[in-house]
């Protein structure tokens, strides 16, 4: 990121944006928000990014439309893990997405 930019990044687990800030809170282009993704999504429609990571149920496999229609002409959308990993644990592949 240069210095004009700027990143959001979302999680429903408190606990795990308390670490991200105590490591990052330093860099004020970063914003931590607690909230679950469907609101996050639906709150924000009209937003448009030029990155966007979606590492979790929402912007993955839920709500794709809404997040896609979110970035910008040209922009990157990033994904990982579609295939099972072989260090996932037992069950995960069959997890509810809510
Ligand atoms: C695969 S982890 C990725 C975490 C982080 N991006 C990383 O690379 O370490 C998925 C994250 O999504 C969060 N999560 C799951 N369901 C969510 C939801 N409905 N709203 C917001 N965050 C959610 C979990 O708490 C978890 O931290």
């Amino acid at each position: 990121m240069d210095k004009n930019s700027s990143l959001i990044s979302i999680d429903y687990n408190s606990k795990l944006l308390e670490i991200a800030q105590k490591l990052l809170a330093s860099d004020t282009r970063l914003s931590l928000e607690c909230v679950d993704g469907e609101a996050r999504v639906n709150q924000n429609l009209g937003q448009k990014f030029d990155y966007i990571f979606a590492d979790t149920w929402h912007g993955k496999y839920l709500m794709l439309d809404e997040v896609l229609e979110m970035l910008n002409i040209g922009g990157l959308y990033i994904i990982d893990d579609m295939l099972p990993q072989e260090n996932w644990p037992e069950g995960h592949a069959k997890r509810p997405c809510i």
